[in-house]
């Protein structure tokens, strides 16, 4: 591999360019923002930061190449043309993971068969003999990706996607992925360094995403890597990650801000609670039953509300006409909290007006195949001679429209 490599890094839709920005921060260079994700160039031990760090990203991929891939024989022919014997052993698993968009075959399961037919029998050919298959935990993974008749192939630094830090043990229904969490986080400005707030907290996501930056703590450093299995790159990728991970440990730093989760579900305060232990931030994040129409007096001097209210009729309560009184009543009881910016994921468009507030700030966010809108509102101003929590930024910065074009996966 060249000392360099060039590396695409996927995202939620719609949080590329938050993502292009926390890859600036680690250290990537020539960063480029493309559709579902961010190109950028990285050696070996700035790719594994970026694996260890990102937030946001959801998987990091070394690609091979791209190739006209017509019928199922333009695409045996395309991937057996790929020097697979660089990449893989005999004593090594691997799996396919296929992705398909608007191509003439109708299954992944069947693309996924004809890549891995095709590396086999090149491996078989060069090597004489083949790696198995692991789908449930390969060395190995392979990425396809078809579009049309256009087949992108690459490897996943990663293995297990990276929203999977290994915290949730306990899910609820509807729960936001990890990295969609820590992207609404970065969209409204949070560092970590004010108070955080999330009144309808579900399995609690939000609040640990938060607690996970306030704490300094990288998201990746209760897992492992694929690469640290890469038959060429393993041992290196396992030193150099080694001192990455120690270095991550000394520097995370004291929560000094309050964390706090609400919800008037039992079952996801549970849920919550669990993933907060497992998170190993039960110190740091307080959570409580509450009803977000009617919270209690929240800490003094402000910080963030952000949350992701139901989209739907769970409530039981009457409908899009119920929603909408249930909205109204939440804009009643959040948009006039005194230094507190309130920021809002919601996948119903009846949500804006009936909050009744002008947001400051919006951007088109996908919530896995939910289109939603994030919604920024400016902090009412603290009375006067209360203080800041810490070093809070007060007011967020605006955020352009951002209107995503394809998913990540
Ligand atoms: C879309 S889920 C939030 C998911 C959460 N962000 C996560 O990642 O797990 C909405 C949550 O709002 C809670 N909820 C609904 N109405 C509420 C209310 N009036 N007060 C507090 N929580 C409420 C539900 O119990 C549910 O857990």
């Amino acid at each position: 591999m060249a000392e360099r490599l060039a590396l695409f890094a996927t995202a939620a839709r719609g949080t590329e360019d938050l993502l292009a920005e926390e890859l600036k921060e680690l250290g990537a260079k020539r960063i480029r923002q493309d559709r579902g994700g961010v190109r950028f160039m990285a050696a070996l031990d700035e790719a594994l930061n970026v694996c260890l760090w990102s937030r946001i990203a959801m998987r990091v991929l070394y690609p091979l190449g791209e190739f006209d891939a017509k019928g199922a024989q333009g695409l045996y022919d395309a991937v057996a043309s790929v020097p697979w014997e660089e990449h893989l052993t005999t004593n090594v698993t691997f799996a396919v993971d296929a992705n398909l968009k608007d191509t003439e075959h109708a299954h992944s399961g069947f693309v996924a068969l004809k890549v891995k037919d095709a590396i086999v029998d090149r491996l078989r050919e060069k090597l004489g003999s083949r790696p198995d298959v692991d789908t449930r935990n390969p060395d190995v993974s392979v990425v396809a990706h078809l579009v049309k008749e256009k087949l992108s192939l690459s490897l996943d630094l990663c293995g297990e996607p990276l929203h999977r830090r290994g915290y949730r043990v306990r899910p609820t229904p509807a729960p936001l992925k990890e990295n969609l969490a820590a992207a609404l986080l970065r969209a409204a400005g949070y560092t970590g360094t004010e108070a955080l707030v999330d009144p309808m907290c579900g399995s609690g996501t939000i609040v640990i995403e938060g607690g996970l930056i306030a704490r300094k703590r990288a998201p990746g450093i209760n897992r492992s890597f694929a690469v640290e299995r890469w038959p060429h790159l393993g041992v290196r990728a396992k030193e150099l990650l080694a001192d990455l991970r120690a270095d991550a440990r000394r520097n995370e730093r004291k929560v000094e801000v309050p964390i706090l989760g609400f919800d008037k579900s039992d079952e996801a305060l549970e849920a919550a609670d669990r993933n907060v232990k497992a998170a190993r931030l039960g110190e740091e994040i307080q959570l409580a039953e509450g009803d977000a129409t009617k919270l209690p007096p929240l800490p003094e001097g402000g910080g963030l509300v952000l949350t992701n209210p139901p989209y739907g009729d769970r409530l039981g309560s009457g409908g899009q006409k119920g929603m909408k009184t249930f909205y109204f009543k939440l804009g009643d009881s959040l948009r006039a909290l005194p230094g507190w910016r309130v920021w809002v994921l919601s996948g119903n468009p009846a949500f804006e007006s009936a909050f009744h507030a002008r947001p400051m700030a919006r951007r088109d966010v996908w919530n896995g195949p939910i289109p939603c809108t994030l919604l920024g509102y400016r902090a009412p101003p603290l009375p006067p001679g209360s203080k800041p929590v810490l070093g809070a930024p007060g007011e967020s910065q605006e955020v352009a429209p951002v209107r995503p074009e394809h998913q990540d996966e």
